[in-house]
């Protein structure tokens, strides 16, 4: 009890046996599958929206051989929203790895859940410990937080050795006796009690050796070096629409929406006012001599990711003819709901008013 860092995890450890409220499908699992999947889904998005994704993906796929085995384009589907599709990319391979390669047998090893692809060291630790009880800390935004105000440690968290000195404390105060139940903890009291904004404070079991409590620098732990600087860009889609149908196309670029699907997209330095569209040399290639109707043009959308700020907005174009789109397929309403898309796009058709006036 008398060093800080025994104190630390005593401490951290009453918390979660007296006040852990929190309560999450995952929490206690012992299936790597299942552990693997939460963590992918949460590397992605916030506790709350990941549980309806977490649930769909355990409903439709129980195990993994069943995600080895799906279509890739009803994965992509459940994916939809989260973003960053390498992963799900990875999500795929790496089940269809173990459900041939090794027979559905999960590794169980720290090394050989590392070596797959798509797992860093945070997630090989989650699963390593959640699901074998192996003495692997996790390191993650919450533990970062959690231990540079606790600990007053002001080396920035986006440096290398930021993330070496971490890392070592982070395995250095570790309770291996149950690594599990300690890093699901320390996690949760980051999620819930130390929070990035308005930390609660007042309710800490361990403020009276917190240094950022006591000399306040709670609001400023943990440091980071590099605030990042976003682009911004504005995409214009085009909504052509003829006979009932609407086209779209797969995306090829090497990007983060690599392999879904999107409208006629054109980009602009700013939002496009409809005369200058109408003029717009791509849009005369693709409707040639026809007359055709902007019928629509969406409110502006926005998105914001962790390098890019996207505007943008959507405007649909009804034909008489059949366009010039090469590369692109007609696609009706129904299928085109099956398909994956962005989340910027996908927000557009799930808008009340888009999806039942279209077409
Ligand atoms: N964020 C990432 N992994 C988590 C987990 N296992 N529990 C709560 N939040 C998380």
């Amino acid at each position: 009890m008398k060093n800080p860092e025994s104190y630390f995890g005593i401490q951290l450890l009453k918390w979660n046996k007296l006040f852990n409220q929190r309560e999450m499908p995952w929490k206690g699992e012992k299936d790597p599958y299942k552990i693997w999947l939460s963590e992918i889904i949460l590397q992605q998005t916030r506790v709350d929206q990941g549980l309806d994704y977490y649930n769909r993906f355990v409903a439709k796929f129980p195990s993994i051989e069943q995600l080895a085995a799906a279509e890739e384009i009803t994965v992509f589907k459940l994916w939809e929203g989260l973003g960053y599709y390498t992963r799900c990319k990875n999500l795929i391979a790496t089940a269809k790895y173990i459900a041939i390669e090794l027979q559905g047998a999960f590794p169980t090893t720290y090394d050989s859940i590392l070596a797959l692809k798509g797992i860093g060291p945070y997630t090989a630790a989650a699963i390593a410990s959640f699901a074998f009880n192996l003495p692997y800390a996790v390191v993650d935004g919450n533990v970062y937080r959690v231990l540079s105000r606790f600990f007053g440690i002001d080396t920035p968290i986006d440096t290398t050795i930021g993330k070496q000195l971490y890392n070592t404390l982070a395995n250095d105060l570790l309770y291996k006796k149950m690594p599990g139940v300690y890093n699901q903890a320390l996690m949760d009291f980051g999620a819930t009690i130390c929070k990035p904004q308005l930390p609660a404070c007042h309710t800490c079991p361990m403020r009276k050796k917190c240094d950022a409590y006591k000399n306040n620098l709670v609001s400023t732990l943990p440091i980071k070096e590099k605030s990042i600087t976003k682009k911004i860009r504005w995409l214009n889609y085009l909504v052509f629409e003829h006979n009932e149908c609407v086209y779209v196309r797969k995306r090829g670029a090497k990007d983060i929406w690599e392999n879904l699907y999107e409208f006629k997209l054109i980009e602009s330095v700013g939002a496009l006012p409809i005369e200058k569209l109408k003029q717009l040399k791509e849009i005369k290639a693709i409707t040639g001599n026809q007359t055709f109707e902007i019928n629509h043009i969406s409110a502006i959308y926005k998105q914001q990711l962790t390098h890019q700020t996207i505007y943008g907005q959507f405007i649909r174009v009804k034909l008489t003819q059949v366009p010039n789109l090469t590369g692109f397929k007609k696609t009706s309403r129904i299928d085109l709901l099956q398909l994956p898309f962005p989340k910027f796009i996908s927000n557009y058709l799930k808008d009340k008013n888009v999806s039942l006036n279209l077409f």
